[in-house]
């Protein structure tokens, strides 16, 4: 009985802990609506990516070469369009900004961006892109992470582009940072179907061979 007890009491707190993680930031987040299949949103991800974030941020755990085959460039683009002919097409995406100089300018490292949509999810990136507001002081802030010590980086686009533009923009890297999270996302959902539609034809297969089997006795 006592055991039941304290099982029953683990379960609880248990759900309660991961309601409460779940809910995260106290705010309701805009939806990305980014699409991984996309990729010529991928292609510009990409490159708004390396124009106004490599500055401060590395995705480190990609090689050139590997998001070129992704996303359906030739190796000598992906060099072309996002580290300017600099980098040799094995090479990791590193951050231009040299060490230290993040904690210099900024109080702090700007993180690597590899996994953070796994990390966050698409709809916390994307809003967090678009969450930047100025006070009457003129001071910024954003509203996913208050007091956050990272730039606007698109305040020109939210200044000056169509707000259908800016909103694509900010998709368009999400979406990036989405596939950067998990490479091989789109080639697991091709192999799911081939597997569902083996295990299908198996499941026939079987189903004839067992009719087979038992047609000459009686049951
Ligand atoms: C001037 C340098 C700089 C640039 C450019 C920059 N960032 Fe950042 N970024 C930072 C810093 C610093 C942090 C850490 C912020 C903090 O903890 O307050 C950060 C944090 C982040 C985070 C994590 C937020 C979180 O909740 O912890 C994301 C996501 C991010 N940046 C995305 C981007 C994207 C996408 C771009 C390009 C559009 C970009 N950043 C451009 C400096 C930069």
């Amino acid at each position: 009985m006592k055991k039941l007890f304290l099982l029953a009491s683990f379960l609880v707190l248990s759900i309660l802990g991961a309601a409460q993680a779940a809910g995260g930031p106290a705010i309701e987040l805009e939806k990305a609506e980014n699409n991984l299949r996309d990729q010529d949103s991928l292609q510009r991800g990409a490159i708004l990516f390396s124009n106004y974030c490599m500055a401060c941020h590395s995705v480190k755990y990609m090689r050139y070469n590997r998001i070129a085959r992704d996303i359906g460039w030739t190796d000598e683009d992906a060099i072309a369009k996002m580290a300017y002919g600099q980098n040799k097409i094995v090479d990791n995406v590193m951050t231009r900004m040299q060490p230290g100089v993040g904690m210099e300018v900024l109080g702090t490292e700007p993180p690597d961006l590899s996994l953070m949509a796994r990390l966050k999810g698409p709809d916390y990136i994307y809003t967090f892109l678009r969450g930047y507001h100025q006070d009457e002081n003129g001071n910024w802030d954003n509203i996913a992470l208050k007091g956050t010590s990272m730039p606007n980086v698109l305040e020109g686009m939210q200044r000056h582009s169509a707000p259908d533009d800016y909103a694509q923009a900010a998709r368009d890297i999400t979406n990036f940072l989405e596939y950067v999270g998990e490479p091989a996302k789109l080639d697991r959902h091709d192999l799911g179907w081939k597997v569902i539609a083996f295990l299908l034809v198996l499941l026939l297969l079987s189903y004839l061979l067992k009719r087979e089997y038992w047609r000459d006795i009686k049951h």
